[in-house]
């Protein structure tokens, strides 16, 4: 999370009374979960929220004129509006429910892209997106004729900021940029580069997926055109997600799949589609992992976030600190903004190696490429070893992660 100038007031042992999963051994060890990156663990009240659903009100939504129907159909809209609030979107049928990051990104390269891709026509992305972010354009660009811009990136970890605005250019159609690297950590300005593309005309799409746990993005404050998130790295449930998109934007859009719920009436000669947001959510949803990410954020509502986001910090320093005074380790993502994700290697030993003798420790970690081939091709290596931290972590488990990487290093003497 970003730095706060508030003081602590932050119980972390408390909060992880609220995670049953974290209080476990694992090989005989206690557990240490470093890979919130690649998802987060879940509270109590989101397991609880969607049990309770499968136990007293599951029933399809929009559709039933019977009692359950009704309460499955007001959770899961529910469930909108607790999103539209937490990214401060103007309406709630802003909110496209989706699979995750993934699935929000090939809608709108899909949808956004037949419609407004041509011949000849740019879309700017980052050296530093998640797969998700590339491979959706590369398919898009290869339908249309357009073609694919990359903003480069330092050694720090941080965007070329004159290399963006050269890049931006008259054949610019859309801006797509990850808000926060889930290998570097780097925080980009996303701020700025909103405002440059608008200075420009052209819309921005932000992938939020590694942001959210993080910090609290204010879409309207950011002038995002275009926002996406995957629930499970947000503490709620896997194959939930959402697409936030300006309204004027949304309505643009020709539906993504076709199907159940987005539309209004069928016949062979015509078919007439719902309004927003059904229109974009074909088909029975993942109603229980809506409510379940409801209760997420109603979850994230109740910390004090903020004490949180400063404890991540703390937690940042500290790992930084202890990993950086290890012999032969290098950390990989040194931006001045960062969130708490600590990628490294160790000198003549595998990423995958650290992470299955950590593993021993009970330590677990993302070894690997993280869906970021182009980040490891500019620093010239095959994988990193990385540790993610939530605020749920503490310094002991930093500490245990380090003794871990001690004894790899015996091991490979
Ligand atoms: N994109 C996820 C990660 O960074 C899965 O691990």
């Amino acid at each position: 999370m970003l730095a706060t100038a508030k003081p602590l007031s932050f119980d972390v042992q408390r909060i992880r009374e609220d995670f049953p999963i974290l209080h476990q051994q694992v090989r005989g060890k206690p557990l240490s979960y470093l890979d919130n990156a690649a998802t987060a663990q879940k509270p109590k009240a989101v397991i609880e929220a969607m049990d309770r659903y499968y136990r007293e009100t599951n029933a399809n939504i929009h559709r039933g004129v019977h009692r359950l129907s009704e309460l499955s159909t007001r959770d899961y809209e529910n469930a909108r509006i607790k999103i539209q609030r937490w990214l401060n979107a103007a309406d709630p049928s802003e909110i496209i429910f989706v699979r995750g990051a993934t699935e929000a990104i090939n809608l709108v390269a899909s949808s956004w892209g037949r419609k407004n891709l041509n011949a000849g026509d740019e879309v700017l992305i980052t050296e530093m997106e998640h797969h998700s972010n590339i491979v959706p354009w590369q398919l898009i660009c290869q339908e249309r004729g357009a073609h694919l811009k990359v903003i480069p990136f330092d050694d720090r970890g941080e965007l070329d900021l004159a290399a963006y605005q050269k890049l931006l250019g008259p054949k610019t159609r859309l801006v797509s940029v990850v808000h926060v690297s889930n290998t570097l950590g780097t925080v980009n300005p996303v701020k700025q580069i909103i405002e440059l593309a608008h200075a420009a005309k052209v819309p921005v799409l932000l992938d939020g997926a590694q942001a959210v746990p993080h910090l609290r993005p204010d879409v309207r404050a950011l002038g995002a055109d275009f926002y996406v998130f995957s629930g499970h790295k947000l503490f709620g449930p896997t194959g939930i997600g959402a697409l936030y998109g300006r309204k004027e934007l949304l309505e643009q859009l020709p539906p993504y799949q076709g199907g159940g719920d987005m539309i209004r009436s069928v016949s062979f000669e015509k078919t007439v589609y719902n309004s927003l947001p059904h229109r974009l959510e074909a088909g029975t949803p993942n109603i229980a992992g809506t409510i379940g990410l409801g209760a997420a954020i109603d979850y994230l509502g109740s910390i004090d976030f903020e004490a949180a986001a400063a404890w991540e910090k703390e937690l940042l320093d500290y790992g930084t600190e202890v990993l950086s005074g290890i012999g032969g380790l290098k950390i990989i993502g040194t931006a001045r903004e960062k969130v708490s994700v600590l990628s490294f290697t160790l000198e003549g030993i595998h990423p995958h190696d650290i992470g299955t003798i950590l593993d021993q420790h009970g330590v677990a970690i993302r070894t690997g490429h993280h869906c970021t081939e182009p980040i490891m091709a500019h620093y010239g290596i095959p994988a990193t070893a990385r540790a993610s931290l939530a605020f749920y972590n503490t310094k002991e488990e930093i500490d245990r992660l380090a003794k871990a990487i001690q004894s790899v290093q015996e091991m490979f003497g």
